[in-house]
């Protein structure tokens, strides 16, 4: 009781204190910088999971900065591992959100009353079966003790900054309609935004700093950070599939790929598939979102159709100097 009351307190205080901005236009400040990186202000939530959660050496969690492929490799991940468990044509996937079964630990089970009752409750996570499936958009960086300690494994998926940009302006002013209550709240322009987002000042951001703490983690540890591309996910799903499983310690036997599972699990997980089915059609994740806006076009280079070449150059620039030598290329 009094560790919570002295949390509200702190939280208060660091509200104070700490830099504040604007999200794409918004009038209010709606972002403030923690550690480095932005998140909404109201942000007790991740102080919370950091403090109060336990990671458990079977536990996979898959992190990514917001809009670059998560709910994919969200269900990927659990249609490897609960392979044995669930046939396919049985699969909880063809029923939930894909983020109801890998739950997100700062927002859906640490981000208070969610509107959900398939999302845990921080109470109920010891009971859940092992391997646990959780995500994080947290970076490297501020991720709880625990995880960075026990043996866990982390998941982490990135994409190439044009289309994650571009995904955020059509996704995220539907949640500041939410959380300002402004219903006819309508973005700043996306020159503008595309300038706050290589400045960082985008919610989980700076976006390469976010995807460069992982690429080192995935270099110095490989046991532990296993880095994915959502281009290559694209470009060579089956090879891809195969190594995500090995790092899990899930591998597919010969009989299994023989027998065609992976690109059954290719085709279940597909975009297509998981929007055509009707909790993705009509579900809600939360108060904040609904199933359906987590899955839009999914293509690789959609961008062109919202940003203007030079802004592209300008893009390029960003990733050689904040890249460059690091042996990651988008
Ligand atoms: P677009 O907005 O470019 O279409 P996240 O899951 O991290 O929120 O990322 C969302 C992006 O991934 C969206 O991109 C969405 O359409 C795409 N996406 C969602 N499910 C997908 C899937 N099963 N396969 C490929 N892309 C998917």
């Amino acid at each position: 009781e009094t560790s919570l009351v002295n949390e509200e307190v702190e939280v208060e205080h660091l509200k104070q204190c700490l830099p504040k901005t604007t999200w794409m236009g918004s009038k209010q400040n709606l972002l403030i910088k923690i550690q480095d990186f932005w998140y909404l202000t109201n942000f007790s939530n991740i102080l919370t999971f950091q403090t109060h959660f336990l990671a458990q050496d079977t536990d996979l969690i898959v992190a990514s900065f917001p809009k670059t492929g998560t709910t994919w490799l969200k269900s990927l991940l659990f249609s490897i591992t609960n392979r044995f468990v669930n046939p396919p044509n049985k699969t909880p996937l063809l029923t939930n959100n894909p983020h109801e079964l890998v739950c997100d630990l700062e927002t859906a089970i640490y981000g208070g009353n969610t509107g959900n009752s398939k999302l845990p409750h921080p109470n109920q996570l010891n009971e859940l079966p092992s391997p646990r499936l959780f995500s994080s958009h947290l970076p490297y960086s501020s991720l709880p003790e625990s995880v960075k300690v026990s043996s866990c494994k982390i998941l982490y998926i990135c994409r190439n900054p044009l289309d994650t940009l571009v995904s955020h302006w059509l996704f995220f002013p539907k949640l500041i309609k939410k959380i300002t209550g402004d219903e006819n709240f309508q973005p700043s322009n996306i020159e503008d935004f595309f300038e706050d987002f290589c400045q960082g000042e985008v919610i989980y951001g700076p976006f390469f700093e976010h995807v460069v703490g992982y690429w080192k983690q995935s270099l110095e540890q490989p046991n532990k950070v296993l880095f994915f591309k959502y281009e290559d996910l694209k470009e060579n799903p089956s090879a891809h599939v195969k190594k995500l499983a090995e790092f899990v310690g899930m591998p597919f036997s010969t009989q299994e790929e023989n027998e065609g599972v992976i690109e059954e699990i290719i085709d279940l997980c597909s975009i297509n598939t998981l929007k055509d089915l009707e909790v993705n059609k009509s579900g809600s994740l939360s108060h904040f979102f609904e199933n359906k806006t987590f899955f839009r076009d999914g293509e690789v280079g959609g961008w062109t159709r919202y940003l203007t070449d030079s802004m592209a150059e300008k893009m390029n620039e960003l990733i050689e100097q904040k890249l460059g030598g690091s042996g990651l290329s988008f």
